[in-house]
């Protein structure tokens, strides 16, 4: 029978990348996301840290579900804004991707480019009756001065990886996928998931 589990998000551009990276990492799953269930309303992220942040979202629908479930707590962190947007970086404007792109385009405004360094973070946990693992991953890099490309979603068309030219947004998806943040921690946590899937 092949195994379940739900995606704590309705982040399309998240959860396609979740899709892409776990095709790749583990076996047969099918996965569900929040999508599946309309009747879990928006799980409210009250924690101070991305893991309290990710273990919430996880635990919550796993309870709702009483299915195994992954949630990703990720963010800009920008050295300049005092590690701004952080948590926050979903709802950073109240505007959406595009206005949160400008809103930090703005504060940096004038601002040079070795000043400009940044990374994302993103904290994965999968949970079910067993309890919670975790992992983390970073991506550095910097705040371009203007949006670039189309690929992605969120902060892509501004972040400029470290030791590449071009930004996430330009970057082909299958590159983002090996040195992204999400990249990084759903493949720390792929093992240890295939062993609780029963696949290894
Ligand atoms: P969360 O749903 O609270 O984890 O919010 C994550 C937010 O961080 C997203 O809505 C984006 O604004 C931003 N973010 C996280 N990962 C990425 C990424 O890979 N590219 C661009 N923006 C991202």
């Amino acid at each position: 029978m092949v195994k379940k589990i739900v995606i704590a998000s309705h982040n399309k551009g998240k959860v396609q990348e979740i899709h892409r990276i776990f095709s790749a990492a583990i076996g047969q799953v099918e996965i569900l996301t929040l999508d599946d269930f309309p009747e879990i309303s928006e799980i409210e992220e009250t924690g101070e840290s991305f893991e309290e942040n990710a273990l919430l979202k996880a635990a919550t629908v796993f309870k709702l579900t009483n299915i195994p479930a992954l949630a990703d707590d990720s963010g800009l962190v920008i050295d300049h804004l005092g590690g701004a947007p952080g948590i926050y970086s979903a709802r950073y404007s109240g505007e959406g991707d595009l206005g949160n792109i400008k809103k930090v385009l703005d504060q940096l405004d004038s601002v040079a480019r070795q000043d400009r360094s940044a990374r994302f973070v993103a904290v994965a946990v999968y949970i079910d009756e067993s309890g919670p693992l975790f992992a983390r991953g970073e991506l550095e890099g910097e705040i371009t001065l203007e949006p670039r490309g189309e690929n992605g979603f969120g902060y892509d068309p501004i972040f400029q990886p470290v030791n590449y030219s071009q930004t996430l947004a330009e970057l082909d998806p299958t590159i983002k996928d090996q040195i992204s943040h999400r990249g990084v921690s759903l493949n720390q946590l792929a093992p240890a998931l295939a062993v609780r899937l029963g696949q290894k």
